[in-house]
Order: structure tokens, then sequence, then C-alpha cells
């Protein structure tokens, strides 16, 4: 690993398609930092995949760059692809953190850029779209959120870490995931600030 990749902030660009809390979390924590903290790192750009979410909204707040690359604009998915990881490296990332974004990434990204995920469920239980939905149905008692780097599978990347959360009666799909969140907010910062701390084990 080069020098100047080792030193400073990590460059963090989030994807998103909703309404960002978890990115507000990377940024309210990036904002509370030393600069000299060896775990820092800094959001860089935050990409959508569809216009006007709450996680662009947070991002030009911030005076961060955003950018837009949606499914429908472009005639192939390999053209959707091709033009997330232009826009995605133009910011030259030493992280890419999905933070709900709810498209699956094309293999030349995930080669050009480290990237993790967090999913609503404590992993390899209930991949997919309604991890919290589906653990509800089975009437699992604790469930929870799993970070973990993204591979070609749906969810099925080496974990990192994860959190438990309770099932409580009464719980609906919406109860459920608020409190998941606030655990997967927690632990989305410590992840990144341990990957920042940490990064001479995995950029190369
Ligand atoms: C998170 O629970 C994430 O795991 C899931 O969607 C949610 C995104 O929430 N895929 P937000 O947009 O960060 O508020």
């Amino acid at each position: 690993m080069s020098t100047a990749l080792a030193a400073g902030p990590l460059r963090v660009v989030v994807l998103v398609s909703g309404s960002g809390t978890n990115l507000q979390a990377l940024l309210d924590a990036q904002s509370n930092a030393d600069p000299a903290d060896p775990s820092g790192y800094a959001v860089v750009a935050v990409g959508a995949d569809r216009p006007g979410t709450g996680g662009e909204e947070r991002a030009i707040a911030r005076g961060i760059p955003t950018f837009t690359v949606r499914l429908g604009d472009f005639p192939s998915r390999e053209e959707w692809d091709r033009a997330l990881l232009e826009n995605v490296s133009a910011h030259t990332p030493h992280l890419v953190v999905l933070a709900g974004f709810m498209k699956l990434i094309g293999p030349d990204l995930l080669r050009a850029h480290p990237t993790v995920n967090s999913h609503p469920a404590l992993l390899p239980s209930f991949p997919g779209a309604h991890g919290v939905r589906d653990a509800l149905a089975h009437g699992v008692k604790v469930t929870g959120c799993t970070i973990f780097w993204v591979d070609e599978g749906v969810d099925t990347g080496a974990i990192i870490d994860q959190r438990a959360v309770r099932v409580e009666d009464g719980d609906t799909e919406e109860t459920l995931h608020e409190r998941i969140k606030v655990e997967e907010r927690v632990m989305f910062v410590e992840t990144v600030r341990g990957l920042a701390a940490d990064r001479t084990s995995w950029l190369t």
C-alpha cells in the first residue's frame, strides 16, 4: 500500500436509496472526529440510484457532492453498472459504503473498490430485500443487523460485525426495523472507524 493511501482520513463514498439515517450517523460522527485520529474518515461523495432521496438531501445539507445513476436511464444493466463505477471512481474512494442502497453492485465496481454493506438481520439468516419481515414471520426472538464485505452474492460476503436486537411482543416490521436501525447506525460508525484504523490490513 502506498503512503498516500495510508495518510489522512479514509475516503468514503456512500451509496443510498432511502431516508439515509445511516448516512447521517456517519456524517455526524465524522464532524466530531479529531483530524489526526487514525480512525478518521471523510464521506467524499454520496450516490443514489433514484432522485430526491433523503440521503441525497442530507449530503447536500453538508455540502457533500452527490450523484444519481438511475437504472431506467440506461439501455442495459451493464451500462448502468459502468456509469455507477465511473461516478464512484471519480471521487477516488478507499472504501464504498452501501447504506440502504437497494441494488446489487456489478463485479467491476467490487473489483475496483472494497465495498461494505449492512443488512437488517443476523446473516446468514434472512438475506434478501425483506430481512426484517422474514425474521418476524419466522418467529425468531432475537434478530439484529450485520455489516459485511460485499461479494457477488446476495448478502453472502464475509461478516465484519453484528449487533443483536430482541423481538418484542407486538412488534411490527416497522417498529422492529426502527430498533434495528438504532443499533445499525452505531455499528456503521464503529465499523468504518475500525476499517480506517486498520486500513493496512485490507487496502491494497
Ligand atoms: C437499513 O436498515 C439497511 O440495512 C436497509 O435499509 C435501511 C436503510 O435505512 N437495507 P436508512 O436509509 O439509512 O435510514
